[in-house]
């Protein structure tokens, strides 16, 4: 399953994600920059945020009650796109996903 992260400078990294992990877990796994993953994914520190690229929304689906609660204090701005990643779960139907990065996660 490829998962590409958009940087905001426009430098995109494709990497290729176990299935069942999540997109947070995959771009911790591989040490990249943007996706910080502080509490490991029990959706309590939103250093996690990223925006589902449009041509995937329909795929990645809503965000729960809960994670609305918590993007509510990312450090960026939070739009229609904003999901904690390590809410989504990486299937074959999300092969060639793309998000993009906030600017900072602190
Ligand atoms: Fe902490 Fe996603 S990793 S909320």
């Amino acid at each position: 399953i490829k998962v590409t992260y958009v940087a905001p400078d426009g430098t995109a990294t494709t990497l290729e994600a176990e299935p069942g992990s999540s997109v947070m877990q995959t771009a911790v796994a591989n040490d990249l920059d943007g996706i910080v993953g502080e509490c490991g994914g029990a959706m309590m520190c939103a250093t996690c945020h990223c925006y589902v690229d449009p041509a995937w929304q329909d795929r990645t689906g809503a965000r729960s009650s809960d994670e609305e609660e918590m993007l509510e204090g990312a450090a960026t701005e939070v739009t229609e796109a904003s999901r904690l990643s390590c809410q989504i779960r990486l299937d074959p139907a999300l092969d060639g996903l793309v998000v993009h990065l906030p600017e900072e996660q602190h």
